[in-house]
């Protein structure tokens, strides 16, 4: 199966030492169960890998992968820093104690009050994005007497090959300063202008789920072309830079990506021809990885229900979850593995389909899965949901929020509580204007 984990006497799945039926039983489904010490693994097998190579580097956890207190106390414990997206994504960080110092903030469409609370909690920088909010950020710090490190988000026109959703790096983008139109140059003139924003760097984020190394060895000659003309025209030294995320993690057996140092030690090496041939200091190096750390540490358990066999054609078993706990199948047609926890042991011996309980055709979690006999009430688990499942579950139908766990060295602890009803229509108000015929 090429799974981290394994099954115990009783043929059951195990997850961080602990019986995922043990767990489902006590903390029913959906359930998301994470593996701490994978997380402990992939975190340090970024930050060991720069180590090793004696580069000082910053391994930015992009929480939007998944973020709650628990998982960014994981990844302060790991000497991770952050990358948030949101003003909610930062709370959660000022919530979980992490270092401010540690902390970036990016987006393509940051508010007053995001940039304010940036400002006001001194976190370590900004990744600016566009025109709006070098003025957006310039009043506010003016106002705040602050100053504020910011790194200058470019888009390379670099296509990494990946699913058309989820790039973000060509140059019909929606994020950052194009470095083929000028826009970028222009930004940074303006910039070395104002007192209170210092430029550190560059950054570049050019996909996400890579399996090779060429997008960002191209990406690095790219960022050190522009750097080497600004070196020229301005003095100008980067600091830092940061190569944003996307490395890629393995779903099914069609994806076969690199392993995590192989990612970063092409980076260093290209980095390192880069500096000697423009005859630079050797800058700080960043990475953003989201799904590369956490992606392959979580499973999440369903209770099957309905079972529907249409002869000749298919069979599908309904699970307790769906679109609403993950999206990617129905947004991307991502392809996930699973396993019955319960019989994990047991020969495979018919296929079936694994439909969500969402209104909709399309919530279909996996098509065509070699199981063994499915019964009405066994646990399903669906391998490497550690990634973009929770943080992008909804409440489509009305459905609450699923529970997180984590498991790390045969214990286990609640870490998101499941939701209630009575979450659901805590802020619903009921309409008070009187009838009119
Ligand atoms: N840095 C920046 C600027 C990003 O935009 C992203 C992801 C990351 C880092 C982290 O990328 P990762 O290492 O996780 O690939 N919802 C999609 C993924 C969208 C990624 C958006 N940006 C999915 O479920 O596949």
């Amino acid at each position: 199966m090429n799974h981290p984990f394994h099954t115990n006497e009783q043929g059951h799945l195990v997850v961080g030492g602990v019986d995922t039926i043990d767990l489902a039983k006590k903390y029913g489904t959906p359930l998301f169960v994470y593996d701490v010490s994978l997380i402990r693994k992939n975190a340090r097998a970024f930050v060991n890998t720069f180590k090793q190579a004696g580069v000082s580097a910053q391994v930015a956890y992009a929480s939007k992968a998944f973020s709650s207190i628990a998982m960014l106390q994981v990844a302060k414990q790991e000497n991770l820093s952050l990358d948030v997206v949101s003003q909610g994504e930062l709370y959660t960080a000022l919530q979980a104690g992490f270092p401010v110092d540690r902390i970036h903030l990016h987006g393509n469409n940051k508010s007053f009050e995001e940039l304010s609370m940036a400002v006001q909690h001194e976190i370590g920088c900004i990744v600016l994005d566009n025109f709006y909010e070098i003025e957006l950020l310039s009043d506010i710090l003016e106002k705040q007497g602050r100053t504020m490190d910011v790194l200058l988000r470019v888009t390379p026109g670099i296509e990494a090959h990946t699913h058309d959703y989820i790039l973000t790096g060509n140059e019909d983008s929606k994020f950052g300063f194009d470095l083929a139109n000028g826009q970028a140059e222009q930004a940074f003139e303006m910039l070395q202008e104002m007192d209170s924003i210092h430029v550190i760097g560059l950054h570049c984020h050019i996909g996400s789920q890579i399996f090779e190394t060429d997008g960002f060895v191209m990406a690095v000659r790219r960022l050190f072309e522009t750097l080497g003309e600004w070196k020229r025209e301005y003095g100008y030294r980067s600091k830092v830079l940061n190569l944003g995320g996307g490395f890629g993690i393995r779903y099914t057996a069609e994806d076969e990506p690199l392993p995590l140092d192989g990612y970063v030690d092409a980076l260093v090496d290209e980095v390192q021809k880069q500096v000697d041939f423009h005859g630079m200091e050797f800058p700080e190096i960043w990475i953003e990885p989201g799904r590369a750390i956490v992606g392959n540490t979580a499973v999440t358990l369903y209770r099957t229900g309905s079972i529907k066999d249409i002869p000749g054609v298919r069979k599908y078993v309904s699970v307790d979850g769906g679109m609403t706990d993950n999206l990617r199948p129905a947004l991307y047609q991502a392809k996930y593995d699973a396993v019955i926890a319960n019989k994990a042991d047991a020969p495979l011996t018919e296929k079936v389909s694994i439909a969500g309980k969402c209104c909709e055709s399309g919530d279909m979690l996996i098509w065509d899965m070699e199981v063994p006999e499915v019964e009405y009430g066994d646990i399903l688990a669906v391998y490497s949901t550690g990634a973009y499942g929770y943080s992008m579950s909804n409440h489509y139908n009305r459905f609450p929020k699923a529970a997180v766990v984590f498991a790390e060295q045969g214990e286990d602890q609640l870490v998101i509580q499941r939701e209630s009803y009575e979450d659901l229509t805590r802020n619903d108000l009921p309409y008070g204007i009187k009838e009119r015929v």
